[in-house]
């Protein structure tokens, strides 16, 4: 092994060690591997690795850092029994990956490393990730119910459902073009949904599923935790409970599964595992609003099955009218459902503006689609309660697009609680 000597002669004990084609390529990860283990750490390449994890010596490493880059994708399965032979020993694995597509990286992280860093290594990436595979696996946070409320306590937006058993509406927002408006559409039909009762309030959860730009949490002023990347990186191991845990609550009435801290490749989950996530959503809400991304994703045809109502988000305007062209080009290609697609207007033209109407019929007719809801523009006060954190309800309760959310909001629990009474 190339680097054999520098591992069994160190005087200090080896407690770590980079695992790469050539750790030269990797000069940030040196760097910190120096600063956090001084010299107690050596390097391997993978056939060298390979070998001394067979070695008894192997078992008093704490972990090792195994450095990925796009030329390394031939040999992930070499890679693989890396990490599977790690494991056998109980020796952690973190992974660095620089250029790696996404698939490979869902791979190797399934393969169960226990920690990810991207390289080059953001400030203080490796020392948090040694920190977290110091830290014993956590055990699921308990239902934040309990710490609001106390004890066993119903949560105040009883439903009449079991949370657990229950078969949620599913309505996923899906912006046509950036800056359409669909997180903010998502966000305060969310809202709307969990107050549209006097009393007895259905349960309502928000998904962010904009992996990378994902702006509910800014939109709710809530905090982009750790443990919602370490929920999606391991859906299968998710139940009922994990998911609870892993939501924050907004105001004692709205769930919210916000996007991850950092920005993750959107396909870091396959059609199946956000089919998981979504039914664990359904399964315990009334309602599941999801704020898809812009991008269409492996996992959108998903996500559109199982929708009840998609509704997809444009503004009139070209960019958005060719863009819609091209989505349902897409998806009749591909044979989906794209009739699925409920058409919103967003800063739609006033009631008063005939010129507007008429542009918004044409668009409607040239494109062959139904444009069923106009959303008016609600002026500054909506990005000024965008920015404060806050639902549109609270800081603008009269604002006229908060009103329209609020009768689609209604109209969506009625026509619910009809199908539901029979
Ligand atoms: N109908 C509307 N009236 C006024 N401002 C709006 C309206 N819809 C969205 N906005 C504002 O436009 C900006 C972009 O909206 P956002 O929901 O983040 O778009 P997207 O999620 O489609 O990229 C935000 O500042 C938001 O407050
Ligand atoms: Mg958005």
């Amino acid at each position: 092994m190339t680097s054999s000597v520098a591992l069994q002669n160190e005087p200090t004990p080896i407690t770590a060690c980079t695992v790469a084609r050539d750790v030269q390529n990797f000069d940030l990860l040196i760097e910190d591997m120096e600063t956090e283990l001084g010299e107690s750490w050596g390097d391997l390449n993978f056939v060298d690795a390979a070998a001394y994890l067979k070695q008894p010596d192997a078992h008093e490493l704490e972990f090792i850092a195994i450095a990925v880059d796009g030329n390394d994708e031939d040999n992930l399965h070499g890679i693989g029994d890396l990490i599977a032979r790690a494991k056998e020993i109980d020796v952690k694995v973190i992974l660095i990956a620089e250029d790696v597509s996404p698939i490979a990286l869902h791979q190797l992280l399934k393969l169960g490393a226990d920690d990810f860093a991207p390289y080059p290594l953001p400030e203080g990436a490796l020392h948090d990730a040694i920190q977290r595979i110091r830290k014993p696996k956590a055990e699921p946070a308990p239902v934040p119910v309990s710490d609001e409320e106390g004890g066993d306590a119903p949560k105040k937006h009883v439903s009449t459902g079991k949370m657990g058993e229950l078969d949620g509406v599913i309505l996923p927002v899906h912006g046509l073009a950036g800056g359409a408006g669909a997180s903010t559409f998502a966000v305060n039909l969310a809202w709307e949904l969990a107050n549209v009762e006097k009393k007895d309030n259905p349960k309502v959860c928000l998904v962010d599923l904009d992996f990378q730009f994902g702006s509910a949490s800014t939109y709710l002023d809530l905090d982009r935790r750790e443990n919602v990347y370490e929920m999606l990186s391991d859906i299968e191991t998710m139940d009922d409970d994990a998911f609870k845990a892993t939501v924050q609550q907004f105001n004692d009435c709205l769930d919210v599964l916000t996007a991850p801290n950092d920005m993750l490749p959107l396909d870091l989950l396959g059609p199946e595992e956000i089919e998981k996530l979504v039914r664990t959503a359904q399964r315990n809400y009334d309602y599941v609003v999801i704020d898809m991304p812009s991008t269409l994703v492996q996992w959108t045809e998903t996500v559109l099955g199982m929708a009840h109502v998609y509704f997809g988000l444009l503004e009139l305007d070209m960019r958005s009218a060719q863009n819609t062209l091209r989505l349902i080009r897409a998806l009749k290609a591909e044979d989906l459902p794209y009739e699925k697609i409920r058409y919103v207007l967003n800063r739609a033209p006033k009631f008063t503006d005939m010129s507007g109407k008429s542009r918004a019929r044409r668009m409607a007719e040239s494109l062959d689609i139904d444009i069923e809801l106009h959303m008016p523009d609600g002026g500054k006060p909506v990005a000024q309660a965008c920015d404060h954190g806050l639902p549109i309800a609270e800081t603008a309760a009269k604002n006229p697009l908060r009103k329209e959310i609020v009768k689609l909001a209604k109209s969506l629990h009625e026509v619910n609680a009809d199908e539901a009474a029979g």
